[in-house]
């Protein structure tokens, strides 16, 4: 049984296609309007790991309304929240029992009104999280699923079918979850309902026209509540093969890239008339709102998902998972700025979030290594978590001059290092459960941030959090580093205020060679970034330093970057 075990290694896969990209050259999403999505830097919140102002060891909406300042101060210009729905939090939240509602442990419908409202007072927009691919179990729908007879109404909402075998006793096919195990559970009267996450996440079945209507309504109901834009969860998913084909599943064809073409559930043409409608209804509701994909699918097939009738942005986990060396960072930028372009869109940008190692470790581990396994098989001297720090910095300071918008996982800015060593009777992520213990999962990037540099809780509430912090979040903490000289969280303040002067008057950058394993570009304002991956200290540029990721007065050293007026 090593098969669902390589499946659990992929956790999001990037499936090719030979589908042609669109040609025609559409015109931008929003004309010449200025519009705040294009290059603003959106902050993402954990809702569970943030702060927790109710003093039950989980985040909470107050504890996210009473660091609004805080945001406000470094920078952003809005922020996204993860899933805040009711959910029995099998899967962080991603397993929504209502999408009109905030689960009591986070707070109420009230406190999210409030929250949305004292944003836009300090100009910051909000994003939510729109989690459509599946519910929780626990969703009344599914509830009445389960209780329906086999053929109703009911089960028609989601993807219930007979099982293979004498007695259905087998799945119905051999699809795989992403968290690990089969993608099929058998129910009492023998159906089998499909999840590609976890068994507590069904999926829906997109064909039947009450789902459609359902998320139509759900998108209305939060705009009519305020929010300026809508992450969707998992938006390579939603249709499926409806012949439902076995996936050829040898561990060589898991374990190797690309997947397949044509995949029978992820990345499908067909999924784009839903993309449409949304598109439609955002489109009509008078303000600018956004939506950002979250589709993890091969560089080639992204700007379908950008067209002008269609997503605002997508992620681009391509830049993601660049390692730290010239060559690859330059073609991963020069690819998706092209691309974006063409399609009338920006580039996003991303280096952390709350399903990857936070990248001030991931950097800091030999190129190759595979971060999704290694906290569990080590060894842990593979990790140069200085090293690690020093690219991160440099990474941020490259993302943050670059033409789009960038995403900031919560704690980045603190530079904090991904929590690999949680012991394992703490972990909650089901990864862990679900790959048989192949992988920790996701928990180590998820640990409550640090506010102050004391215990119990380093600021982040009054009881012990959810998950522990190590004793280095103390040195981390917001208090040591706020005012700190050469501190990561006040050179992303101040990259975050020179980037509105120096890195968002156009969305052109021209490269430029300073020399090998030096990336350097200059932007339409004329500020020039340089990022030096080799392994001896360069000139800078002359003019004046704008930010600077470490001390440059004798040149650029290796693994640093620098942002450059000339003059
Ligand atoms: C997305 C989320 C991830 C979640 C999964 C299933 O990838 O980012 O956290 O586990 O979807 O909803």
């Amino acid at each position: 049984m090593t098969g669902w075990r390589s499946a659990a290694n992929r956790l999001h896969t990037v499936p090719v296609t030979d589908a042609p990209l669109p040609t025609n050259t559409p015109e931008t999403h929003a004309g010449d309007e200025p519009t705040w999505w294009r290059h603003g830097v959106v902050y993402q919140v954990y809702p569970r790991s943030f702060a927790d102002a109710n003093g039950d060891g989980i985040g909470d909406l107050e504890g996210i309304r009473s660091r609004l300042p805080y945001l406000r101060e470094l920078g952003v210009d809005a922020i996204w929240i993860c899933p805040w729905y009711p959910s029995p939090l099998n899967d962080g939240g991603y397993d929504v029992v209502d999408y009109r509602d905030i689960d009591p442990r986070f707070g109420t419908l009230a406190d999210a009104e409030a929250l949305i409202a004292d944003a836009h007072g300090l100009d910051m927009r909000v994003v939510i999280d729109i989690v459509p691919n599946h519910t929780s179990s626990e969703h009344p729908w599914f509830r009445a699923a389960l209780a329906a007879a086999p053929g109703s109404p009911e089960r028609a909402r989601y993807i219930f079918r007979e099982g293979k075998g004498e007695n259905g006793e087998e799945p119905p096919n051999n699809w795989l979850a992403v968290f690990g195990g089969p993608g099929w559970r058998r129910v009492p009267d023998g159906q089998w309902y499909l999840h590609l996450f976890d068994s507590t996440q069904p999926d829906l079945d997109w064909t039947n026209e009450e789902v459609r209507a359902e998320f139509d309504d759900i998108f209305r109901y939060w705009l009519d509540r305020g929010v300026d834009g809508f992450r969707i969860d998992v938006a390579h998913s939603l249709t499926k093969d409806q012949t439902f084909p076995d996936l050829e599943l040898s561990d060589d064809i898991l374990s190797s890239e690309p997947v397949t073409a044509r995949h029978p559930h992820w990345d499908r043409d067909d999924l784009h008339d839903i993309v449409r409608r949304w598109r439609r209804i955002l489109d009509d509701c008078g303000r600018d709102v956004m939506m950002v994909a979250e589709a993890w699918v091969s560089p080639e097939r992204l700007p379908l998902y950008l067209r002008p009738d269609e997503y605002h942005q997508s992620f681009n986990f391509g830049f993601l998972v660049t390692p730290w060396e010239h060559d690859s960072a330059f073609a991963a930028i020069d690819r998706a700025v092209r691309e974006a372009a063409a399609v009338g869109s920006t580039p996003t940008w991303t280096l952390s979030n709350h399903d990857v190692m936070r990248h001030a470790s991931r950097y800091g581990l030999p190129i190759g290594t595979n971060w999704r396994t290694w906290p569990l098989t080590g060894p842990a001297d593979l990790l140069d978590a200085q090293a690690g720090l020093r690219r991160a910095r440099a990474a941020t300071l490259l993302m943050l001059a670059l033409p789009g918008s960038a995403y900031l996982y919560q704690g980045e800015e603190l530079g904090l290092p991904e929590v690999w060593d949680l012991p394992p009777e703490v972990l909650d992520d089901p990864v862990w459960e679900n790959s048989g213990h192949a992988q920790k999962g996701r928990d180590g990037c998820r640990v409550p941030l640090p506010w102050t540099v004391d215990r119990p809780s380093f600021g982040f509430g009054d009881a012990e959090p959810w998950l522990p912090q190590p004793d280095s979040f103390g040195g981390l903490s917001v208090e040591a580093q706020r005012g700190a000289p050469g501190s990561t969280l006040e050179m992303y303040r101040a990259a975050l205020a020179e980037r509105s002067a120096h890195m968002c008057s156009d969305e052109t950058l021209a490269w430029l060679d300073l020399g090998d394993d030096v990336l350097a570009f200059r932007r339409g304002s004329g500020a020039v970034c340089v990022v030096n991956f080799g392994p001896t200290t360069i000139e800078l540029p002359a003019g004046q330093v704008i930010v600077a990721t470490t001390d440059v007065s004798d040149g650029l050293p290796t693994d640093a970057a620098v942002w450059v007026l000339p003059g």
